[in-house]
């Protein structure tokens, strides 16, 4: 079966975002295993917030994929190649795994990495410790929300500029 991977960039004490959402201490002077992975999915998942976030950039950066926004409000496609899904992102997401084709990656954020971790629905997580402390923001999961999961290390790269990646998988 296709996999879910949440493929996700952290600061040392487990921040996806500063408190304003700001993402501007993300290092983007290298790939740091970004194209390997893209390659690997034909499709995307993420909330509105990420969304919001992704949309304010010059280009749309995932326009070969198929991409799905969870949304509760009344947002309107905008020329985005994305499809906004207004259906239970439980229940959705564990359909679209059950459909043929390559892995799904879990783009964030936060209230959806939680939704999704705690109905079993991410099979690997790839998380790209950056060497920054950020001391608040939005965390990588929604702390309120979180039951307690185990995952296993399978993998891990450091990277020159300090930054560590680590793969885990569900169990
Ligand atoms: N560091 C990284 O690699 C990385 C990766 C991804 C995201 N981020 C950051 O994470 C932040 C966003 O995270 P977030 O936790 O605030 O938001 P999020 O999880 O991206 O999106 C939350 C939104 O999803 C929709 N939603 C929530 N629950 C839902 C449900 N049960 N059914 C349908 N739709 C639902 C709602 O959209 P509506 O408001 O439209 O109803 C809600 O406002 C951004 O700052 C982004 O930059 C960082």
């Amino acid at each position: 079966m296709r996999k879910i991977v949440l493929f996700i960039a952290t600061s040392i004490d487990g921040f996806i975002a500063g408190k304003n959402g700001d993402t501007d201490w993300l290092y983007t002077d290298g790939d740091f295993g970004y194209k390997e992975f893209y390659d690997s999915i034909d499709t995307t998942i993420m909330g509105y917030n990420t969304y919001y976030f992704i949309k304010q950039f010059k280009q749309f950066p995932y326009p070969d994929k198929k991409n799905y926004v969870f949304s509760r409000s009344n947002r309107k496609p905008d020329g985005n190649p994305i499809e906004i899904i207004f259906s239970d992102v439980v229940e959705f997401t564990r359909e679209l795994r059950s459909r043929k084709g390559r892995n799904i990656w879990l783009v964030g954020g936060s209230q959806i990495n939680s939704m999704l971790i705690n109905a079993g629905l991410i099979d690997e997580m790839i998380i790209s410790i950056h060497p920054v402390a950020l001391g608040q923001g939005i965390k990588l999961f929604k702390e309120d929300d979180l039951r307690n999961f185990q995952f296993k290390l399978v993998k891990h790269q450091v990277f020159e500029r300090g930054l560590v990646q680590l793969t885990y998988d569900n169990i």
